[in-house]
């Protein structure tokens, strides 16, 4: 194993801490109002900007290795197809029809070569393109070639296929955008990992509650007492700053016993647990050997869907290895369901009207850095 610069000095930071008891600051604590989280102007704000305007992952490679597969997604609101084309290019289209506007593909996923729609059967290609309709002599000069599928950007990148849910009106210049976290995700091959699971937990709670879970390490001793807690040092993460993504790296408790072994020894991976966020809403979590994609998208105010995708580097083979996966599968629902069972009742609690902000602490770093991101992006600021 070898560790980028990056992480060595990871590593490096972390057995400071342990040294001198002290964790990663910021310069203060941030106030966050609790109209973030409420106000349906915003609610709205965030939609049209944050999940229509950015990359968002709809799905892992291996779900769409070959020509004519295909997969749909509606998570976002606006109903998307991904196909692999001819020529193995990954594409996405707005999966409406350009007749009168019916749901074209209905499966979740497939494999075809041409999509036939199910209202009046105009038919499309892999590449959008409007191949056939019916008794075409009822639309003349039907220009079929201005008439295909409206293509939505798309791109496959570390094992991952990412979609902008909306047309785009400039390229969007996907490395640019992965850029600050390029080496980390590439060196993770996902490209041939595997999907184990893939699952989808509707929440009763705004979709940045769901975010929040996973951006501080603060609540592990106590929200996840019994799970999560004695695996890792007690909130000494660190934080980097990869604007407008973060990293943040949680480490094992066992690393502490690194500082008895010289540095070209140690191993980054197998001794942390990295919550990487993507803006706006995708996180690559990093565990010691294998990796959850989750996005979490808002589907009404104070309604979110979780979604989540288990990698393994391979099949499982014996059922050793089957019972191995299945053991953390459900480990990682356990401490799921405990930091969604909080946040519905952050949720409910909202009714009480007692807070007018949320206190992000000093070291609750990666609540700062995303609220600022989120901030840049609502103002325009941020863009892809
Ligand atoms: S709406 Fe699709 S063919 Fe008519
Ligand atoms: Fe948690």
């Amino acid at each position: 194993m070898t560790n980028s610069a990056e992480e060595t000095a990871i590593i490096e930071t972390v057995l400071g801490f342990c040294e001198t008891g002290e964790t990663h600051m910021e310069d203060d604590l941030m106030l966050n109002p609790v109209i973030h989280y409420t106000d349906t102007d915003r609610y709205d704000r965030e939609v049209e900007v944050l999940f229509r305007k950015f990359p968002i992952i709809v799905g892992h490679v291996s779900q769409l290795r070959a020509p004519g597969e295909y997969l749909t997604h509606d998570d976002t609101g606006v109903p998307i197809l991904v196909t692999r084309n001819r020529s193995g290019v990954v594409k996405a289209f707005a999966n409406v029809c350009r007749h009168r506007g019916a749901r074209v593909v209905n499966e979740p996923c497939g494999k075809a070569a041409t999509f036939s729609c199910p209202y009046h059967s105009w038919t499309y290609d892999l590449d959008g393109n409007l191949r056939g309709v019916p008794q075409e002599v009822g639309f003349p000069d039907l220009d079929k070639a201005s008439r295909g599928l409206v293509e939505l950007p798309a791109f496959e990148r570390h094992g991952l296929i990412w979609v902008r849910p909306t047309v785009s009106e400039t390229d969007i210049d996907i490395d640019s955008w992965l850029a600050p976290m390029a080496e980390q995700l590439g060196s993770l091959s996902m490209d041939t990992h595997v999907v184990y699971r893939e699952w989808t937990i509707p929440t009763e709670m705004s979709w940045r509650l769901a975010l929040e879970g996973f951006q501080e390490s603060y609540h592990f001793c106590s929200a996840h007492k019994d799970t999560a807690c004695s695996t890792y040092l007690d909130n000494q993460s660190v934080f980097l700053d990869q604007y407008p993504h973060i990293r943040h790296a949680v480490p094992l408790a066992r690393i502490s016993t690194l500082r008895d072994q010289s540095a070209d020894s140690w191993d980054y991976r197998t001794n942390f647990m990295t919550q990487n966020y993507l803006f706006p809403c995708n996180f690559a979590q990093v565990m010691t050997d294998h990796v959850y994609i989750h996005t979490i998208i808002p589907t009404g105010p104070g309604r979110c869907v979780f979604k989540c995708m288990m990698l393994i580097p391979e099949e499982p083979v014996s059922e050793k290895t089957k019972r191995y996966w299945e053991a953390n599968f459900n480990v990682v629902r356990t401490v799921f369901d405990e930091d969604f069972a909080i946040g519905a009742n952050i949720q409910r609690g909202f009714a009480a009207g007692v807070n007018e902000h949320f206190v992000f602490g000093r070291f609750e770093a990666g609540l700062q850095l995303g609220q600022k991101a989120i901030e840049d992006a609502l103002a325009g600021r941020l863009t892809v």
